[in-house]
Order: structure tokens, then C-alpha cells, then sequence
């Protein structure tokens, strides 16, 4: 009341303390799902923010999640609001852990159980959470130089390591020529430039945004790179089953790089969000890989990362976990969940391969094998900025300035007109 009156009256105020706060753009990714949440047009397709879409388009609860769901709800457990510990469900971690590192549960042999203790695990807010937790404790004690981001990465990755005031620097990764991973480009730069104890992203599957993965050599290569250089590695785990429908296949670097480096350190950031559908639930963990140097370092990291999850938020949340955990255990239900990473992981095949299919019949300008060869949620179509602008204003489709479709978002209903609006944009706007 006083606060209106005094502008009523035109009463002059001190400046906000908060005055020069900047203007800050949107996230990308979620301006995009708004912007077509509100876009009424009947031919609207969303082809920006990485979720599943079924080919009706619409958000799928994976079936074999959802029997987790009815069966933690007829357990009817009391305690299922409870907090959990700071680090998270330590069974949860030891399942992430074991599906991550590939870790087979029976029959454990010693050399197993001394690898296990080199990773020190805590559950996180989903993926983000633990780039986030991740980059924080990198910041703290490794204290890293440089942070090296392909170019480009994940818009988000930059915010995280700019909040933990970590330097960033690029490496080469899309050859726009070829529409291909720039492998030479990305080890020339790091080999000339990288510093001993820097640390670098590496996407472990399904490249975001470029869809581009490096080869198995190709990998072995940057592993040795890194061990010789002295460089972190940090990979960043957001889609394995999902990308080729094998939870082994997707993690395959993340696995070569602990088991054919044992002396080399490294973490990993792993999220639940897209191979189980969890994507509101934030599911996720951060695993360090320590060289096992001392019997009790494992828990030493863990304590760190504990007291900077608990200044930060006190503890991931439980109800996805629980989820990811009942799946996990239970033979049954892992055996339908792989079968529905195989549902999700056909359907974006089919549709890239659709895509592609019209866009040859159009007989649209350049080349398109790229949308076939991709791998995982997104294609970087090579669109330009301008072209998917008139996506937009012309067709009412939606995807990233940098071209990035998330292929989900086609159906077999809406790809002829897909593919004709990107054969108009190509052909029309320069
Ligand atoms: C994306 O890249 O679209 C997804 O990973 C969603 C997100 O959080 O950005």
C-alpha cells in the first residue's frame, strides 16, 4: 500500500541495490519448448529439447518404470519421504556405479572388488547436478587451468564450469565441411595446447550436440592423449542405452578409458533422465575415479563431495532413484527396460532414416547421409541460423540456432512436411 502511494505521488526512491543486474538470454532449450508450447498453428513440431516423443509425439512413461512406480506404491513403505543420506541411496550408487563401469554382480572376483573401491560415487541432481557437483570439486582440488569443451558442447556446460569459475577454452570438434567429428583438428589443438592438469569434457555417447561420436581408435587415441598429457578426463553420461539401444555400446569409452588406464584418474557425470524417461524426476550420480592410491581416499572424496552437496541443497531427490533402483534389482524389470531402450533407440533410427529417405526423393541441395550416420537424440542438421529461423516463422518448426534437431520430435505423420520446409529453407534462404 505505502509502496503505491509513494509512486502514485511520484515520491523519487534509492536506486535498487539490484540495478545493474544484467541482462541475462534465456536458456535456449527451454525458450524454444515454451515458445511452442504457446504456438498454435495444428502443423507445429518440436524438434528442440532433448525428451522422447512416441510417434504420436507425445511424452512416453517408460513401461517398465511405470511397474517400478505400482510396485514401490503397493510396498506402501513408510519411509518413503524420508530423507536419504547426504551422498544419496548407497544402493542406488552401487547399481549406477555397477551399469556405468560394467561391473557384473555375481560372482566377484578380487580385482573386481579393488576397482570398485577406486570409485567414490554420491547421487546427484540428474546430469547438470553432477557436471555441477563435478565441476565444483575439480574447482576445489584439482584446481584445474583450463576447462576444454569441445566446440560446441552442451550450451549448459559452459554455464556450469563458468560457475565454478573455471577458464574455458575450446577444442575443434565439427568440421562443418564434411559433417563429421574433426578428430585431427580436436588432437592437434590439444596436443599443442592443453596443459598438464587440465581437464576435459568428453561426451561419452551421443555427442550433444553434433550427434557425432569418435570411433573405438579414435578413442583410444584421446585416452592416450590424456595419459600422456596429464589431462582430466570428465566425461559427461547422459545416454547410455539410449543412443544404440546397448548399455554396453554407450558406455564403451567411459569402460576402455577405466580399464585400459587404471593409473589415470577421471569422473563421470551419469544421468537417468533420457534412458529411463525420469526427465523431472533428477536422477543422477557423480562418480570420481581415483588410482586406489590409499585404502581409505574413496572415502575421503566422498566426505568432500558430501559437504558440497549439503551446502547446496542437502541431498539428490529420492522418488527417481527409488525408481532406477527397483528396475535394477530386479531381473524382470531390467530385462523390459532394455527392451524399451531398443523401442526408443529404433524409433529415432527409423525417423533419421525417414528423414533422410525424403529429403533424397525431394532431391533438396547438398548432402544428407549425415542424419543417418548420427548417433543418438540430436542431428546437427547443418541448417543455418537464418534458415531455421524461417523453420520458425514459416513452418512452425522448432529447433536450435546451431541447426541441432532433436530427431524424437519426428513422427512418421509430420517428416514429409519436415522435409519439405527444410527443403524450402535450403533452397530459399540463403
Ligand atoms: C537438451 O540438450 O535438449 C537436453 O539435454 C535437455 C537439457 O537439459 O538441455
Amino acid at each position: 500500500m505505502i509502496a503505491d502511494s509513494e509512486t502514485q505521488a511520484g515520491v523519487s526512491r534509492k536506486p535498487s541495490l539490484f540495478s545493474s543486474l544484467p541482462q541475462v538470454a534465456g536458456d535456449e532449450i527451454f525458450a524454444l519448448s515454451h515458445a511452442y508450447i504457446a504456438d498454435n498453428h495444428p502443423q507445429k513440431v518440436s524438434l528442440g529439447i532433448g525428451v522422447y516423443r512416441t510417434n504420436e509425439g507425445k511424452p512416453w512413461p517408460l513401461p517398465s518404470v511405470r511397474k517400478a512406480e505400482e510396485q514401490l506404491l503397493a510396498e506402501n513403505d513408510i519411509t518413503r519421504h524420508e530423507y536419504l543420506a547426504i551422498e544419496g541411496d548407497v544402493k542406488f550408487l552401487d547399481l549406477a556405479r555397477d551399469l556405468m563401469f560394467g561391473f557384473e554382480d555375481k560372482n566377484e572376483s578380487p580385482a573386481q572388488q579393488q576397482a570398485k573401491q577406486r570409485i567414490a560415487s554420491v547421487q546427484t541432481v540428474s546430469g547438470t547436478g553432477a557436471n555441477h557437483v563435478g565441476a565444483l570439486f575439480l574447482a576445489m582440488y584439482l584446481k584445474p587451468k583450463t576447462i576444454w569443451l569441445s566446440n560446441p558442447s552442451w550450451a549448459n556446460h559452459t554455464a556450469i564450469w563458468d560457475l565454478a569459475g573455471v577458464p574455458r577454452k575450446t577444442y575443434p570438434y565439427y568440421n562443418a565441411a564434411t559433417r563429421s567429428f574433426d578428430f585431427e583438428g580436436a588432437m592437434r589443438t590439444l596436443e599443442e595446447e592443453a596443459q598438464e592438469g587440465d581437464a576435459i569434457l568428453l561426451h561419452a555417447c551421443a555427442h550433444n550436440p553434433t550427434g557425432l561420436d569418435p570411433t573405438k581408435e579414435q578413442w583410444k587415441a584421446i585416452a592416450d592423449l590424456c595419459e600422456r598429457k596429464g589431462i582430466f578426463p570428465f566425461f559427461d553420461s547422459a545416454y547410455q542405452g539410449f543412443a544404440s539401444g546397448s548399455l554396453e555400446e554407450d558406455a564403451w569409452a567411459v569402460r576402455y578409458f577405466f580399464n585400459e588406464k587404471p593409473g589415470m584418474e577421471m569422473c563421470v557425470a551419469q544421468s537417468f533422465s533420457k534412458n529411463c524417461g525420469l526427465y523431472g524426476q533428477r536422477v543422477g550420480a557423480f562418480h570420481l575415479v581415483t588410482n586406489g592410491e590409499s585404502p581409505d581416499l574413496r572415502e575421503r572424496a566422498v566426505k568432500n563431495l558430501c559437504h558440497i552437496i549439503r551446502g547446496e541443497y542437502s541431498m539428490a531427490p529420492r522418488h527417481g532413484s527409488e525408481i532406477v533402483k527397483k528396475i535394477l534389482t530386479n531381473e524382470q524389470l531390467k530385462a523390459e527396460w532394455i527392451q524399451d531402450l531398443d523401442v526408443m533407440s529404433s524409433r529415432i533410427k527409423k525417423m533419421r532414416k525417414a528423414l533422410y529417405d525424403e529429403l533424397v526423393r525431394l532431391g533438396t541441395p547438398g548432402t544428407w547421409e549425415h542424419i543417418v550416420k548420427q548417433n543418438g537424440m540430436f542431428s546437427y542438421t547443418g541448417l543455418t541460423p537464418q534458415q531455421v529461423l524461417a523453420m520458425k516463422e514459416k513452418y512452425h518448426i522448432y529447433l536450435l540456432k546451431s541447426g541441432r534437431a532433436s530427431v524424437s520430435g519426428l513422427t512418421e505423420k509430420n517428416v514429409e512436411y519436415v522435409a519439405r520446409a527444410i527443403d524450402d529453407v535450403v533452397r530459399n534462404v540463403a
